[in-house]
């Protein structure tokens, strides 16, 4: 096992140079390790996974197994996004595991938001486990450890992270990212071909849309949800607040208020948009998003998803707030 050290004469990768010297290194360290045994990964579509999912099919192909589970907490496109950037494009040999009814099915009636977490977060090992029972011949597991999941001394990603890994499974770790800090991984990333969306893609909690879903998550509001933060996400592109802003959403609460469209009584849910701020998410200010964006936004919103009637804008910064609602 190498060391889990950065050693202080190790450069900042910040040009493609750097990058590319770095991936032909672990290139050969990842063949020298793994030889012509197979490698198993789990690709949530984040950042971290992306960038190993990447580096290690530059270095062994075929070898390298993803699984990716769709929760049906993704965001709209996500696991679309996976399919097409590495399932087509990279060729890699993808598993794509759909398990929306059985993680909505779990989830109906489940209110409390840390018990909404526990079940996302087995459920996903029992899954994890499943597929990887199917597959014969597998005796690495590739993890998107980086250097401050080791800092914060979790090691490996087995935190709150949906992507945790059954710590039974017996196989030995195949980690090369472990000593990038996020900028690092996200110009290797780059440098590896991914789309720079995916690459610079802002935050986003394991249990996904589940924490953003308050309470009971039924399918017409995840729904809603889910259009409603695609048309903020397209906005924030189109304004060039996507580059700016750290983290930005919706939250759909489960309560209705009344309204009124096309003359009619419309009692629907109110969308609840937030953005934020912040160096390393303990603390986050409020982003100032000039009125003209956030009429445009709740004027799409109103119009384009079917169950919303009211959009608000949270200004509450961290403390006292969280970012998420739940
Ligand atoms: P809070 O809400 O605690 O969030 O201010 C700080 C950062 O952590 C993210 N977050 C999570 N990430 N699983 C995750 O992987 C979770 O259960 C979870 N809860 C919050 C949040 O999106 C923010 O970036």
């Amino acid at each position: 096992m190498s060391s889990n050290v950065r050693p202080a004469a190790m450069e900042r990768i910040t040009t493609p140079e750097l990058a590319k010297a770095f991936i032909d290194e672990q290139v050969a360290q990842v063949r020298a390790q793994v030889g012509d045994k197979k490698v198993l990964l789990a690709l949530s579509g984040g950042v971290d996974s992306s960038v190993v999912a990447a580096l290690l099919i530059k270095a062994i192909g075929k070898q390298l197994v993803c699984v990716h589970v769709n929760h049906g907490l993704m965001r709209k496109g996500e696991s679309e996004d996976v399919i097409r950037v590495f399932g087509q494009e990279m060729d890699a040999n993808l598993i794509y595991v759909d398990a929306t009814d059985r993680y909505l099915d779990l989830l109906a009636g489940v209110s409390e938001p840390e018990r909404k977490r526990k079940i996302i977060g087995e459920e996903f090992i029992k899954i994890f486990d499943e597929e990887a029972a199917k597959l014969e011949g597998i005796s690495f597991l590739a993890q998107g450890t980086i250097y401050p999941d080791i800092l914060e001394s979790k090691g490996v990603k087995a935190h709150h992270n949906v992507g945790g890994l059954p710590e039974e499974m017996d196989m030995e770790l195949v980690e090369p990212v472990k000593l990038l800090f996020k900028d690092e991984v996200r110009v290797v990333g780059e440098a590896l071909g991914l789309p720079h969306s995916m690459v610079y893609r802002q935050p986003f909690p394991g249990p996904g849309l589940g924490v953003r879903c308050l309470g009971a998550i039924t399918r017409d509001r995840l729904h809603a949800l889910r259009e409603a933060d695609a048309i903020l996400r397209d906005e924030f592109d189109k304004c060039g607040l996507a580059g700016k802003v750290w983290q930005y959403f919706i939250a759909v609460p489960d309560m209705k208020s009344v309204g009124v469209k096309d003359g009619k009584r419309y009692e629907g849910w109110p969308a609840i948009i937030r953005a934020v701020n912040t160096k390393d998410a303990m603390t986050a200010t409020i982003e100032e998003i000039p009125y003209e964006i956030l009429h445009k936004i709740t004027n799409r919103i109103l119009a384009e998803v079917e169950g919303i009637n009211r959009v608000c804008m949270d200004l509450t910064p961290k403390p006292v707030g969280t970012i998420e609602w739940e």
